[in-house]
């Protein structure tokens, strides 16, 4: 039988980046407990089924896709193959904006979530501001069926479509308070980890800087938010600039300034429309 000290071990020569967590997360998964709970089951043997779980960890499987879910800020949501698997750093541009929409003081406030992937932004906004309206979009059909099951429950509105395109969410003008996106990001032909190969294509990729969606998706952003309205952009490390030059040149936005991620890499931009 598989100890958990036994697991971590073939996890750390996998190459797997968090070896001892994944051990005790795949355990408390077939316990059916929380993995604090596991420090009160020490006496416990483990089923066969967790070898099985361990062997898949091992092939570099994402711990997500074997668990069914992963976490956003306090939120569990269902994640598989087909959709990107959202990812702890997005957290900290949820709760940028999350900020900045309640020091807005508005009662029932817009937010619009591009590029919604599993509806991780979405939920975490709609969770953390019940009165506001959020809308998500996101193109692909298989991640779209996905971000449905985890919306639901948060009252968000899900709709299909190309954040690209001119056209999308046309009825959108000059409403929203705060317009949220993790596009792809990524420049074509970065090597990754085997996890992230995982995640679909065109959810990771965007073009040889990285920049295709975003450099579309931008004007729509800004057609989108009131004046006053916030925004914020999830990017490469190497990309922070080419962003706020994108930004830059809207010519309605200022407060345009990057942010960190907990590794100290720039992660994400965020600015405010302050004229039409
Ligand atoms: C990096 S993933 C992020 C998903 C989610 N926002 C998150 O943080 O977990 C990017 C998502 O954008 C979607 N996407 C890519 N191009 C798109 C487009 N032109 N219009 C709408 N969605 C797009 C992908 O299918 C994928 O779900």
């Amino acid at each position: 039988m598989t100890s958990i000290r036994q697991a971590a071990a073939t996890l750390a020569a996998a190459g797997v980046a968090s070896p001892l967590y994944d051990a005790q997360e795949l355990a408390a998964h077939v316990l059916g407990c929380t993995r604090m709970e596991l420090f009160l089951r020490t006496e416990e043997e483990l089923p066969e089924e967790y070898e099985q779980l361990v062997a898949r960890r091992a092939a570099r499987e994402p711990l997500q896709h074997i668990l069914g879910t992963a976490p956003m800020g306090a939120l569990e949501l269902e994640v598989g193959p087909g959709v990107f698997v959202p990812r702890p750093e997005t957290e900290l541009l949820g709760a940028w904006a999350a900020e900045a929409v309640r020091a807005m003081g508005v009662e029932k406030p817009c937010i619009i979530d591009l590029c919604t992937g599993s509806g991780a932004l979405a939920c975490y906004l709609a969770d953390a501001l019940p009165e506001a309206r959020v809308t998500a979009v996101e193109l692909d059909e298989q991640a779209y069926s996905w971000a449905e099951r985890n919306t639901q429950r948060f009252g968000v509105t899900l709709i299909r479509g190309d954040v690209t395109d001119p056209r999308v969410l046309p009825e959108i003008v000059g409403e929203a308070d705060a317009v949220v996106s993790n596009p792809p990001y990524v420049p074509e032909g970065t090597a990754v980890d085997p996890e992230v190969e995982r995640d679909p294509h065109h959810a990771v990729f965007s073009g040889v800087t990285g920049m295709d969606v975003i450099n579309e998706m931008v004007p729509n952003m800004v057609r989108m938010l009131r004046v006053g309205g916030v925004l914020a952009i999830e990017h490469d490390d190497a990309t922070a600039a080419l962003v706020m030059d994108v930004l830059r040149v809207q010519g309605v936005l200022t407060e345009i300034t990057s942010h960190q991620d907990l590794a100290g890499r720039d992660r994400y931009v965020t600015a405010r429309k302050t004229s039409e």
